[in-house]
């Protein structure tokens, strides 16, 4: 199994707040949508109702406990495990997109990082995990905009590398 996440956080940590990302940077969605096309999208239920409709062009998995069944073609895993197998029969790129509650819980088990930093202090309550000193940044990329923004690309190391 191999898996990407994909996330945008402000400088001081924040990836949210309540149900909302607290800034917008032009071209930032535009890049998330580059790296996520044909891939299949893991998200907790809380950004799956922030986004509000499934993406197009990408198979869309919603983790919860409480929600049974969301509009079609969207599935419901009540179960990470679970979500993470139905998403590997699937053969897309697995990307785990968010929120806070399913990047702490899969950090650990990703292969790969799409970590937009955006070049702002933003007000939230909801923040990216620490990233673990095995994951290696490989790509980086420097964006003028509205909010400046640098997308960054770790892979976790290799054993030989650590
Ligand atoms: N900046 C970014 O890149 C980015 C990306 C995505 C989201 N966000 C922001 O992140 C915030 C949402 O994050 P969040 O941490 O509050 O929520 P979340 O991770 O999106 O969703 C949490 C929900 O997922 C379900 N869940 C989590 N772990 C589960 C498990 N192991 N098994 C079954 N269900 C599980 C639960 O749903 P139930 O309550 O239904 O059981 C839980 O309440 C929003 O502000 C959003 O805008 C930011």
């Amino acid at each position: 199994m191999n898996i990407s996440l994909v996330a945008a956080r402000s400088e001081n940590g924040v990836i949210g707040n309540g149900n909302e990302i607290p800034w917008s940077a032009k071209g930032e969605q535009k890049l998330f949508k580059e790296i996520t096309m044909g891939g299949v999208l893991v998200m907790g239920r809380k950004t799956y109702e922030s986004i509000g409709r499934p993406l197009p062009g990408r198979k869309t998995i919603v983790i919860s406990r409480s929600a049974q069944e969301l509009p079609s073609p969207i599935k419901v895993c009540n179960d990470l495990s679970i979500a993470l197998e139905c998403a590997v029969q699937l053969k897309r790129p697995i990307f785990v997109v968010g929120g806070g509650q399913l990047y702490s819980q899969t950090i650990a088990l990703a292969d790969s990082l799409h970590l937009t930093q955006i070049h702002c202090y933003a007000n939230g309550d909801i923040f990216f995990p620490e990233i673990p000193d095995y994951m290696t940044l490989k790509k980086q990329c420097y964006y003028e905009s509205n909010i400046n923004y640098t997308y960054e690309y770790y892979e976790r190391a290799e054993k030989n590398e650590i």
